[in-house]
């Protein structure tokens, strides 16, 4: 008996002593020095805490691997900069991880779902950083594994529109260029970003192809044994890469990154390290990244006046073409420029071939920026054709076609199978210290004789300096579209800090024009008529959305601009954005962005149901955007008229919530008996019909009734202008099945939510919650996503109606 004792104790010392490891007490920081200790996993595979970058003095709040001697950052914080040397990382109580400078100032918290509550912190083996409360109940409060930068690991996941984004550069980890995104409607995607607007450019360079409106995927699942794999609704798996590896899991380390170079790459490392372990490529998309990326906007896979060949580990090699260098001398994947003056200025149009001569590549192409196409053409005749021409920079000969090019160009490569010819054209003798960037315009204009090469020259001089302009325009703007990120991020709810608004100011005659005399009818709303438009902004049309406010409240007029104000400081992904406004005498509109796939209520409320994966899916990001406007806005907005006309989905489907912050500006609602009330009857809270104050509660006794419809795809109320009856108020209806159990009803036999139960039942019990007649007893927005979302448990509520029956 004793002898068993000894040897249990002996077992139980390390085994505890092991579980305490990993764990990371309230209280607990790190500074940003080099010789600070991180806080390490059980195992000590991974670290978290800060690393030194190229720059001395610059540190990286990351999590890496602690065991191997290649530097591999797998998460980081993408929207934050590096920190300077002193600035602390502190595991606080209320906030989780509280990143800040050495000025105590505040550059990055941790979202908690439920503020207030951190027990511990807790870094896991599988490289995940995570957030407890002492509620046992709740797994998790934060954890990094839900916030992925370019990397993902085994055993995470990725939900219908999450997603990576590639950083700068090997070792530059601001935000880089490529995106993988999985998008709602089950797709995953990679796609190149534009800076600075961070839209993604139309150009998919590869997709999985799960978008199947019958059975989507929902999930993306990197397993424990290095396979990645898209799940969808009926349990069907697709999976990307390889099935099963020669690679054993348990030797391995896998880790699946998006390139700065855009290649999507599934790489493993020996555990063991040896001298010379490193990481291999398992598995990448796209199979040939130069010739994958297509669309005309952006620079292709390279920089501008690159070209890309593919290196045998499905790489791009960026390349300038000869007597080009690049523009940032360090960055070989940016763009390049000449190193010559390419013009027409200084040249006699006889002696421009003693100037300018031709370097032939075989199997090279631009595919874009044509400006001129020669057919029938001949080799001698296409090369000939540019050297003579000033404007050409490059032609390219391909089945008797001659294409002749402009500067910049864009999507350069390297194409075996196109069997074309590219000439470019480059300049003999140049002066040797002249340094095309820093011509100025008069020494050009000096050399001119008359009128008509003055016009010549100074296009030429525009177009060629454009490039140059352009990429001091891209530079400059991405300088801004950093540091907006910061300022984002210092904002506290709490701070009444001013923001530059960018809203565009429309004269009442430029959208009379922009919609062909308001000729295209979108739909008709509360507050007015919506008008489909086509704005040409720098250059660029975009379509959208002019809603011409009609019915205004006496005061408005003056709140106008201060609201304008308000909705332009707002950016949230789930809400449509505001681009401009026109005040003009009588006129009011919006001009909004266009959202392409119409409102929710048709999507709902039509013959064939949307599944329920989408329906929740936009459930959660309705909720999401209006959490935003309750808490997170400098000021709070109260939207006054949640309802499934007002919630608009764009071209993924994503939920984008509109007419948000207008609602003072109405006069009250005509189809509403009692003055006062603002909204739509059957959205509306009963504290309008009654003598209690109107608070944000209003709003989410709204999101109560749509989300009961969203589970439902039934209207709240009998649309009696359409004759469509169908007797049942929805909210009584639904808390009659949920007494009784009967969620297979209310869900309308629909099997996919039906086998989804728990989910089903939660949204449901939330739905109840927020339609309570007491406006104290429904959660605030915040509780509704967290209980969504599925971080915090829902309590069985209460029947919503305590006051109706006595009174
Ligand atoms: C930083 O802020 C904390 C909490 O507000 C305070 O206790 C501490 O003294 C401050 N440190 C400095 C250097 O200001
Ligand atoms: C670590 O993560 C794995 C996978 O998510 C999970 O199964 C395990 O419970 C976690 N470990 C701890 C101690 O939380
Ligand atoms: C990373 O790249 C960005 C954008 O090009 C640049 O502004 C920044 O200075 C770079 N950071 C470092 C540490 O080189
Ligand atoms: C997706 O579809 C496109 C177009 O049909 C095809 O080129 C591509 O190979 C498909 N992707 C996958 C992963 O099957
Ligand atoms: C999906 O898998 C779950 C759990 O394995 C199972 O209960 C359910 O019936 C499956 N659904 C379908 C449509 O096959
Ligand atoms: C090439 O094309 C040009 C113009 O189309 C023509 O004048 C010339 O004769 C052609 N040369 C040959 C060798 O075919
Ligand atoms: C660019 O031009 C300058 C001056 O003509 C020359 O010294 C330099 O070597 C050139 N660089 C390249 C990469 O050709």
């Amino acid at each position: 008996m004793a002898s068993t004792h000894l040897i249990f104790c002996i077992f139980l010392f390390p085994l505890f002593a092991q579980n305490t490891a990993g764990t990371v007490a309230v209280g607990s920081i790190i500074i940003a020095t080099e010789t600070s200790s991180p806080w390490l996993s059980p195992s000590q595979d991974f670290a978290f805490g800060f690393r030194s970058l190229n720059d001395k003095d610059r540190f990286l709040l990351s999590i890496w691997y602690h065991k191997i001697p290649e530097q591999t950052v797998v998460w980081y914080v993408n929207t934050i900069d590096p920190v300077s040397r002193g600035s602390k990382v502190e595991l606080t109580s209320n906030f989780g991880l509280v990143l800040s400078d050495p000025h105590n100032q505040t550059l990055w918290n941790s979202e908690l779902m439920i503020p207030g509550q951190v027990d511990h912190g807790f870094l896991n083996d599988t490289g995940n950083f995570i957030l407890r409360g002492s509620d046992t109940d709740i797994q998790w409060l934060w954890e990094s594994f839900r916030l992925p930068a370019d990397t993902l690991l085994p055993s995470q996941e990725l939900k219908t529109g999450d997603g990576l984004i590639s950083r700068q550069s090997e070792t530059n980890f601001s935000l880089g260029r490529f995106y993988l995104r999985f998008r709602n409607d089950g797709n995953l995607v990679l796609t190149t970003r534009s800076v600075p607007t961070n839209e993604e450019n139309d150009a998919v360079y590869y997709e999985s192809n799960t978008s199947d409106p019958l059975n989507p995927g929902y999930r993306v699942i990197f397993s424990s044994k290095g396979t990645i794999s898209i799940f969808k609704i009926n349990n069907q798996t697709q999976l990307l890469g390889p099935a099963s590896t020669s690679v054993p899991a348990s030797e391995n380390y896998f880790r699946a990154t998006i390139d700065f170079d855009g290649v999507f790459t599934l790489y493993y490392h020996p555990m063991t390290s040896t001298t010379n372990a490193k990481w291999s490529p398992l598995w990448s998309v796209p199979d040939n990244i130069c010739l994958s990326i297509t669309g005309d906007k952006g620079s292709g896979a390279c920089g501008f006046n690159s070209i890309c060949s593919l290196t045998n580990d499905q790489k791009p090699n960026c390349e300038c073409p000869e007597r080009y260098v690049l523009l940032d001398p360090n960055n070989k994947y940016g763009s390049c420029i000449p190193n010559f003056t390419l013009s027409c200025a200084q040249v006699e149009p006889d002696s421009r071939e003693e100037v300018y001569d031709l370097i032939v590549h075989e199997d090279v192409d631009w595919p874009l920026s044509d400006y001129e196409q020669i057919n029938p053409s001949n080799e001698s005749f296409c090369g000939q054709s540019c050297l003579q021409d000033c404007l050409c920079a490059v032609a390219i000969f391909r089945s008797d076609s001659c294409w002749k090019k402009k500067l910049p160009l864009s999507n350069g490569r390297v194409d075996m199978k196109l069997n074309a010819k590219a000439f470019i054209k480059y300049r003999k003798t140049d002066s040797p210290n002249l340094n095309p960037r820093s011509i100025p315009p008069v020494q050009v204009q000096e050399r001119l004789k008359d009128r008509k090469t003055l016009i010549l020259v100074g296009s030429v001089f525009l177009s060629s300096s454009l490039f140059v302009n352009l990429l001091l325009i891209g530079t400059t703007c991405f300088g801004c579209y950093l540091i907006f990120w910061k300022k984002k991020i210092m904002f506290h709810p709490n701070t009444n800090a001013v923001v530059e608004t960018n809203l565009h100011y429309f004269a009442y005659g430029e959208l009379v024009e922009a919609t062909n005399g308001f000729k295209e009818e979108l739909g008709k709303g509360a507050c007015g008529v919506v008008y489909k438009g086509e704005w040409q902004k720098s250059s660029r049309n975009i379509i959208v959305a002019v809603k011409k406010l009609d019915r205004m409240s006496g005061d408005a007029d003056k709140e106008f601009r201060a609201e304008m104000n308000t909705i332009g400081q707002t950016n949230h992904k789930n809400l449509v954005h505001l681009l401009g406004f026109c005040d003009e005498g009588q006129h009011r509109l919006l001009v909004y962005e266009y959202m392409s796939n119409g409102n929710l209520a048709s999507l709902l409320f039509c013959d064939k149901k949307p599944n329920w994966n989408l329906r929740s899916q936009i459930a959660i990001e309705i909720a999401r955007g209006i959490v935003y406007l309750h808490d997170e806005c400098s000021t709070q907005i109260i939207h006054c008229d949640i309802k499934p006309q007002n919630i608009l989905l764009d071209d993924h489907y994503n939920a984008r919530i509109s007419d948000f912050g207008i609602a003072k500006l109405l006069a009250t609602n005509q189809s509403s008996t009692r003055t006062g009330v603002r909204g739509t009857i059957g959205y509306v809270a009963p504290e309008w019909y009654r003598n209690t104050p109107i608070t944000v509660k209003v709003d989410v006794y709204s999101f109560g009734v749509l989300l009961l419809e969203i589970i439902s795809c039934r209207k709240n109320v009998d649309d009696v202008e359409n004759g469509d009856r169908s007797n049942i108020i929805l909210t009584d209806w639904a808390w009659d099945c949920f007494q009784e159990g009967r969620l297979d009803i209310l869900a309308g036999n629909d099997f996919e939510a039906l086998e989804d139960k728990l989910k089903l039942e939660r949204f449901v019990m939330v739905g109840i919650w927020c339609i309570q007649e007491n406006s104290s007893c429904r959660p605030t927005m915040r509780k509704v996503s967290q209980m969504l979302e599925g971080v915090v448990e829902v309590m069985v509520p209460p029947c919503p109606y305590p006051f109706s029956f006595t009174s």
